[in-house]
């Protein structure tokens, strides 16, 4: 290692000591800089379900040498398929078996198994359901640790606020974070947004995620209601945000992306027309929000989880002189004439390229990416929406952002009582416009 190589590792170990204030075992990482490929860079993976699985798979099949030395799941079972699949020798997109490192004593479950884990770690993978976000999120950066986060990145303002503290630590210490919204890494989206002045100046925009919806995982006998909800994650806003945050971020954030802003205000209207079953929890089933931002621009957009249909999930930018689509990834003059098509065989895997584009800036010593605060405002813009559409009034971001809405129980144990109950029949309460208040 050159004397500037060491300086500099050393500038930036100490300087993320004193942020965090930390006392590191000997045992633990300390490394958050590196300066060459062939330094192990340290991976722990919090939330080893379907993304956690596969984005562990991306970070280890990167260029660099990466290693997987830690997983925390909330159950055991998640840990063991996640490992299973890791280990394969057949591997989907190239074995990574080699390259797992996770001996059963850094394996931690439960509800305080992600500190365990991400005291091992140089870099920390965070894919659990987006209410713990926040929590994991700021001991990562607490700890001086790089960060991939998948989206939302939070459920509510509470959290949303506490990310943003956390993505101001991160900067000040030089911490890379990507967040997993793809469209960001991917290049048909990133050669269109290099193009957007062909279209002039953003005046509306559309977006959509409508499609039949996702997974319920039905209630078990002897299973605790906290354990419970955990397992049909999807269903309970505290861990899930509902749809429009969940999964129509995607299309709100390439809007917010473009346009290089957000929404000063929003109001919707949204309800459950097939999700009125006991496993359905509390989210609705679609959402139709009118957002403005402060130039008077309307982005509208659409999310619904109804089987049968149709399916779009998409987005169309417009301005003063043409208009982008964002899925078949053209650009149009203002009279439909096509000025712009991304050649599709051009297209690589985003996943793939969040990972590798990290990675290759974590070995090289590089801070490149700020995604959180990005991350942050596109699920704030989102929660926005859920907040419109569930209490039916016009609502203002400064109000949102500043507002004490805080969807987190009081206590994480398997038998604590979440915060939302069911009655007597097995119902959730179910938000009513006109009567549910936005906060
Ligand atoms: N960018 C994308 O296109 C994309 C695609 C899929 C999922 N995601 C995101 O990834 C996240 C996870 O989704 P998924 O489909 O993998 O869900 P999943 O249910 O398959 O996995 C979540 C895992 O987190 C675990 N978990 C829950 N609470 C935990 C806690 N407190 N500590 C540790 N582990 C905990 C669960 O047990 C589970 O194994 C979500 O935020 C989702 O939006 C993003």
């Amino acid at each position: 290692m050159n004397n500037d190589n060491k300086s500099r590792r050393e500038f930036v170990k100490n300087s993320s000591l004193l942020a965090g204030g930390l006392m590191m075992s000997p045992l633990f990482s300390n490394a958050n800089f590196f300066s060459g490929a062939d330094e192990t860079i340290k991976v722990a993976l919090v939330g080893c379900g379907g993304r956690g699985t596969g984005a562990a798979m991306q970070a280890l099949l990167t260029k660099q040498n990466v290693k997987l030395v830690a997983m925390a799941d909330a159950f055991r079972d998640r840990i063991d398929n996640c490992y299973k699949t890791l280990t394969r020798d057949d591997g989907s997109g190239g074995s990574v078996k080699g390259r797992v490192d996770v001996p059963e004593e850094r394996k931690f479950v439960g509800f305080d198994a992600y500190a365990k884990a991400i005291a091992f770690a140089d870099v920390v993978i965070l894919t659990t359901p987006p209410g713990f976000r926040p929590i994991h999120f700021e001991e990562a950066i607490n700890k001086g640790k790089h960060v991939f986060m998948e989206k939302p990145v939070a459920t509510d303002p509470v959290g949303i606020r506490r990310v943003l503290e956390a993505a101001e630590k991160a900067k000040q210490q030089k911490l890379n974070v990507v967040v997993g919204l793809q469209r960001r890494y991917q290049n048909s989206y990133r050669e269109l947004f290099k193009r957007k002045n062909l279209i002039g100046d953003i005046t509306s925009a559309q977006a959509w995620w409508n499609n039949d919806g996702v997974w319920v995982n039905k209630r078990k006998y002897g299973q605790t209601e906290m354990e419970y909800q955990m397992r049909n994650w999807y269903y309970f806003n505290w861990l899930c945000g509902d749809h429009i945050v969940e999964q129509h971020i995607h299309n709100i954030d390439v809007v917010n992306w473009f346009k290089d802003a957000y929404p000063v205000k929003a109001q919707g209207m949204g309800g459950r027309q097939v999700r009125k079953g006991k496993d359905h929890g509390e989210i609705f089933d679609h959402h139709f929000v009118e957002f403005t931002y402060a130039d008077g621009s309307v982005l509208n957009s659409q999310c619904r989880h109804i089987p049968g249909t149709m399916s779009r999930v998409d987005e169309l930018i417009v301005g003063t002189k043409g208009s982008i689509k964002g899925d078949a990834a053209t650009i149009l003059d203002s009279k439909g004439k096509p000025i712009f098509q991304f050649d599709k065989k051009g297209e690589n895997n985003p996943y793939q390229n969040e990972h590798d584009e990290l990675f290759a800036a974590i070995a090289k010593g590089e801070y490149k990416f700020a995604d959180a605060e990005i991350g942050a405002k596109s699920t704030l813009t989102a929660i926005m929406g859920r907040m419109a559409t569930y209490s039916g009034q016009m609502l203002e971001w400064d109000k949102i952002l500043a507002s004490n809405l805080n969807l987190q129980p009081k206590k994480y144990d398997w038998d604590a009582a979440p915060p939302i109950l069911p009655n007597d029949d097995g119902y959730y309460p179910v938000a009513v416009p006109g009567v549910t208040k936005y906060v």
